[in-house]
């Protein structure tokens, strides 16, 4: 067993994803196949770190009788976590649909989603999370903040987060994205996991690998230290440990490309804590990623393909 990984998950949903043939809008639909987890992103963090055998402690709120389901539901999973619930309101629930052959897009995988907001936090209960955050932090080697930040918690939330976790000296790993990801980052996390679109939004040059590391190496003296912009099919690019890197996976067939991030910076995370260095993370984190990509559901992975897929990935310095 490793270490224990603390992971915060604000927001955490019912994730059901359904697999239509074609999608008629303003008609009745009868998906093919349903898949319901709880979900959120931390969720499919910790599923992932939890196959790869760390202990995962997943740390969020929950509410009404959809927070009931996600917490029974994980439990059954066998995912430790510890739930914060809210007065009023209901988890919120996020629906991913993939379409089939006859779909709107054919061939090109990409889901339509549909995410709820979630119940509204409360001041109190912030100040719950942040309490329960710093004791359980006392107790973690790593702490990965991820997700997007439910209704009611201000942009602020989560620098004030990590300067908790950094109180205990504590290293802490960034995953979200806008109205939450600039603020974050002022308050300076170890690592920053960026996806294209929330690396664009920062004003970084996501065209072009060589000018991206550079970027994310002036980036460093600011904000995160190491960061990290996945690029779906592309694989990733980033500036760890002082040195600038692209890591390329092959070509699949991608089903389902919802939480291959997640999937991507829980093996990072693993690797990180293992010492691994950072080209063989990044090599690893991309076949897992990649693995994801296979398999319908967020952060489900079947490990046997990681092997073959991690043998075809090539990383380079840039
Ligand atoms: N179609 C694909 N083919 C091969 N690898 C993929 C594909 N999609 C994703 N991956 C792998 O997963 C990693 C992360 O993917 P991506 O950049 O889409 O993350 P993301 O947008 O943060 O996802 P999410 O937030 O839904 O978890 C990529 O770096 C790559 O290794
Ligand atoms: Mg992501």
């Amino acid at each position: 067993m490793g270490a224990l990984i603390l992971i915060l998950c604000l927001n955490a949903a019912v994730d059901k994803t359904v697999v239509v043939d074609r999608l008629r809008l303003r008609r009745l639909n009868r998906p093919g196949r349903v898949l319901t987890l709880p979900g959120g992103k931390g969720i499919n963090v910790a599923r992932v770190l939890a196959r790869l055998g760390e202990r995962p402690l997943v740390l969020g709120f929950t509410a009404g009788y959809t927070g009931v389901f996600i917490e029974s539901a994980l439990r059954e999973e066998g995912l430790a976590a510890r739930w914060l619930r809210l007065a009023a309101g209901q988890s919120r629930t996020c629906l991913a649909i993939l379409h089939g052959r006859g779909g709107p897009d054919p061939g090109r995988g990409a889901p339509t989603e549909l995410n709820e907001a979630g119940a509204v936090i409360g001041a109190r209960d912030l100040r719950r999370l942040t309490r329960e955050c710093g004791a359980l932090a006392k107790r973690s080697r790593l702490v990965i903040l991820s997700g997007s930040l439910p209704p009611g918690c201000p942009p602020g939330t989560y620098a004030r987060l990590i300067q908790e976790v950094r109180r205990h000296g504590r290293r802490v790993f960034l995953d979200t994205s806008t109205p939450a990801l600039k603020p974050a980052l002022t308050a300076r996390p170890d690592l920053v996991k960026l996806n294209r679109d929330e690396a664009a939004s920062l004003g970084l040059p996501v065209g072009r690998p060589d000018a991206l590391a550079r970027a994310l190496e002036n980036a460093a003296q600011r904000g995160a230290r190491d960061a990290i912009v996945t690029l779906g099919p592309a694989g990733a690019v980033a500036f760890l440990g002082g040195r600038r890197l692209m890591a390329e996976p092959p070509k699949v067939r991608s089903v389902s490309p919802v939480g291959c991030g997640d999937t991507f910076l829980a093996a990072f995370a693993r690797e990180t804590l293992r010492g691994i260095d950072p080209r063989r993370a990044l090599a690893f984190a991309t076949a897992v990623g990649t693995a994801s990509a296979l398999v319908p559901g967020a952060g489900v992975v079947r490990m046997a393909d990681v092997g073959p897929i991690l043998r075809k990935v090539r990383v380079k310095e840039l």
